[in-house]
């Protein structure tokens, strides 16, 4: 299987508010968080999905551009 990692592996998060959470999930059997990251308003999360992450769940107001395009999470 493909291990190598390419361009569209990579999403960017940009945090809209104070206190965003980007969570990292588990690839494999088991779906579990395995990181999270706190960012502050402005800060900016470049990440990849990898071999250990298969989704990434973000909490709290942010844009979000992927290579499907852009979209915006809201706060609560
Ligand atoms: N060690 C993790 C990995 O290689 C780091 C990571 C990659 C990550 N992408 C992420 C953590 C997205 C949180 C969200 O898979």
């Amino acid at each position: 299987m493909e291990k190598r990692l390419s361009s569209n592996d990579y999403v960017i998060i940009k945090a809209l508010d104070d206190g965003v959470n980007v969570i990292g999930l588990t690839r494999g059997q088991d779906t579990r968080f395995h990181h999270s990251e706190k960012l502050d308003k402005g800060e900016v999360m470049i990440a990849q999905f990898t071999e250990h992450t298969s989704a990434i769940k973000v909490r709290g107001k942010s844009q979000i551009i992927s290579p499907f395009g852009e979209v915006f999470s809201d706060g609560k």
